[in-house]
């Protein structure tokens, strides 16, 4: 399922170097994993992980309840054409996801009915299910937060409560964080760290990453589109969540015997999808991005 490409190969060199199994994530190199500094070369290894983790899609989504819709994926690309379909969002991406910059482009056609063209995934704890339309057709989102301007484009920010429905977790009561576009396109880059920070800045957190795709989504009339989709373009990067959709947490050791249930000097103390130790036994938290926080 997974494609390995050169750049993960060099990866599997770096890791080898420094006795990690290549695809383990960060957090899973136990101990040392919390005494590093920011110049140690685990630290930075890191870093160069998450520009590594630009890699071909790894994860189709494929969700029908019904109706016409004749979807065919491939690495880094999807065709979709539907007619009276019941819901469905279908695309390709990543699984986790990540907040590196994603690439689309190719086309997006509504004959009747409504549709959106985006980013589109989910978090847990807490559950979010996410998305950054850059194509609405007659969707109506939710409540009106804000907007801001990215990549060149205004997006609205809605909110919405969906109680009792569909989730990665099964039926489900969680929240929807949708920006979108205020003028569609069918291509474009979308900087997803913008929008993970303005939600954050609105107190509209995110959990821990789950898949993340580009898709299209609708419930009625009929369209069509084709798209590519790569996250290997520009733009800033960060470093990658410290914890996998499915995977516990490493706890932090505690420091010299002390209990506190804090982070020891070095070690994470906060940032989106961290679900450890929010304090710290040494130093103090301070943040490096909304991902990041670190004793120091
Ligand atoms: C990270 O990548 C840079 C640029 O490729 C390289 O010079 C450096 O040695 C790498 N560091 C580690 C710790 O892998
Ligand atoms: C719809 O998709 C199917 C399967 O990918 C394809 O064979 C068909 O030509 C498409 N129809 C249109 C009108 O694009
Ligand atoms: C979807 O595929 C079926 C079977 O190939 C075809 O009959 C139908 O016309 C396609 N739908 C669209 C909207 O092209």
């Amino acid at each position: 399922m997974v494609s390995f490409t050169a750049l993960t190969l060099g990866l599997s060199a770096i890791s080898a170097a420094l006795a990690v199994p290549a695809e383990a994530p960060v957090q899973k190199r136990g101990d040392m994993n919390f005494v590093l500094g920011p110049d140690h070369p685990l630290a930075l290894a890191k870093r160069n992980y998450t520009l590594a983790r630009r890699s071909n899609t790894n994860y189709v989504q494929n969700y029908k309840t019904g109706g016409t819709v004749n979807f065919s994926s491939g690495t880094n690309s999807f065709t979709i054409n539907w007619s009276n379909p019941q819901d469905f969002v279908c695309g390709v991406g990543w699984n986790p996801g990540s907040n590196l910059p994603i690439t689309h482009s190719g086309s997006f056609s509504v004959s009747s009915g409504v549709a959106s063209l985006g980013v589109y995934g989910w978090t847990t704890n807490p559950l979010i299910e996410y998305y950054v339309m850059d194509w609405n057709v007659g969707i109506s989102p939710g409540t009106l937060k804000g907007s801001f301007t990215s990549d060149g484009a205004t997006y609205n920010i809605y909110t919405n409560t969906r109680t009792n429905e569909p989730s990665i977790l099964g039926t489900s009561t969680f929240q929807q964080y949708i920006s979108v576009r205020t003028s569609g396109t069918a291509s474009g880059t979308v900087t997803v760290q913008n929008h993970f920070s303005k939600w954050a800045s609105m107190g509209l957190n995110l959990g821990t990453m789950n898949f993340q795709v580009i898709s299209v989504e609708s419930w009625q009339g009929s369209g069509s589109a084709s798209q590519s989709v790569s996250n290997t373009g520009g733009g800033n990067t960060n470093p990658p969540t410290t914890t996998k959709a499915g995977t516990t947490p490493t706890t932090t050791p505690s420091n010299g015997g002390g209990t506190t249930g804090c982070s020891a000097m070095w070690g994470q103390c906060g940032g989106i999808g961290w679900t450890g130790p929010k304090c710290c036994s040494a130093g103090t938290c301070k943040s490096s991005n909304a991902y990041y926080s670190q004793c120091l």
